[in-house]
């Protein structure tokens, strides 16, 4: 079989891409560990791509585990990260192991989370959808505070767009519906910044399963970004309505803000069984849940981050999953 190419990768990866034998197969080395699948002139052999791919709005195509860039921002997602260089190795190192949905907001620093996104990866490549998020303000570092009101959303549409240098955002979503906004008001506004080009698709955050439904009677909603993991459970009616209707269903705080990473317990019995990661396992869980699930683990640290996408190939048994209900 012959090589065609050896691409070395700053993240410390070597995509190796051999020419298809007769039958097909082919082989592919990605960090020493080898992996043989189907026509190896088109398949993407990057951990993410293991993970497999959900069509956000049916057109926007993306590996299912993701990359959520709150964490590299200062303490209290406020500020400039502690370590610049590696909040910038992180997100490049994220695109080179096949992120392609990276979860971003313009609170998030505020502004620093976005503006770093578009210092490390722009210009973006094609297969990288960047969903970004408006509807809070920050009066200080911890402090989040809605913020819905039609003026503000189209200000802080106009400066995501900016920051992240692009003319039309793949996924805005509602971060949180503001209670002193009349609801349809806010998904009103996202409806016309969609007519005008500004926005491709529309999804929310933090909300029910009745508000979808109001939302979805104004517009078509493509995500919801809501808490879940393991040990909070309490948007199961959310995530059985999403599958139900095919809406991608993005939970955040994945890895429970990292006490999912280190817990004991049955999750430290399952990853041992597989000589895995607890946090590995968190994910792992997320994706076998439900195919409309898009995990977005965050982390300021590419040790973490490569951690964190080897849950995308990792298996969990029927006993597996059963042992962690
Ligand atoms: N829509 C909303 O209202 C909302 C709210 C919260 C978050 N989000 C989104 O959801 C994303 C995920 O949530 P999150 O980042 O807050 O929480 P998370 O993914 O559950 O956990 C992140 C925390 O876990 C640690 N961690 C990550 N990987 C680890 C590993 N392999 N081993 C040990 N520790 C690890 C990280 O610390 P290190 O930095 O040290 O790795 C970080 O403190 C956010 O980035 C954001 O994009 C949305």
């Amino acid at each position: 079989m012959k090589l065609l190419e050896a691409r070395p990768l700053s993240s410390g990866c070597v995509i190796l891409r051999y020419e298809p034998s007769e039958t097909k197969r082919g082989f592919a080395a990605v960090n020493g560990c080898m992996s043989t699948f189907q026509n190896s002139t088109q398949t993407d052999v990057r951990p993410a791509a293991a993970s497999g791919t959900f069509a956000i709005g049916g057109d926007l195509p993306v590996h299912r585990l993701g990359f959520g860039a709150m964490r590299i921002t200062g303490p209290g997602i406020w500020g400039e990260p502690a370590d610049h260089d590696e909040a910038i190795a992180v997100l490049k190192a994220a695109v080179e192991l096949g992120i392609t949905i990276i979860d971003t907001a313009d609170s998030y620093g505020p502004e620093v989370s976005e503006r770093l996104i578009a210092q490390a990866l722009y210009p973006y490549p094609a297969d990288l959808v960047i969903a970004t998020k408006a509807g809070l303000v920050r009066p200080g570092p911890g402090d989040w505070e809605p913020d819905g009101r039609p003026e503000h959303l189209r200000a802080a549409v106009e400066g995501s767009l900016r920051r992240l240098r692009l003319e039309r955002i793949d996924l805005l979503q509602l971060h949180r519906p503001d209670p002193k906004v009349p609801f349809d008001d806010q998904v009103n506004t996202l409806v016309e910044l969609q007519r005008e080009g500004k926005i491709r698709h529309v999804g929310l955050s933090n909300v029910s399963v009745e508000q979808l439904k109001a939302a979805r009677r104004i517009a078509a909603i493509v995500s919801v970004q809501n808490l879940y993991n393991l040990s909070d459970r309490s948007a199961e009616d959310v995530v059985a309505y999403c599958t139900h209707e095919n809406i991608a269903f993005i939970p955040w705080f994945p890895l429970a803000t990292g006490d999912l990473a280190r817990t004991g317990g049955t999750l430290a019995r399952v990853a041992h069984a597989h000589g895995a990661l607890p946090a590995q396992v968190a994910l792992a869980w997320l994706l076998a849940k439900s195919p409309v699930i898009l995990p977005i683990p965050g982390t300021s640290k590419v040790k973490h981050l490569k951690e964190n996408l080897e849950g995308a190939r990792l298996r969990l048994s029927e006993s597996d999953l059963q042992e962690l209900q």
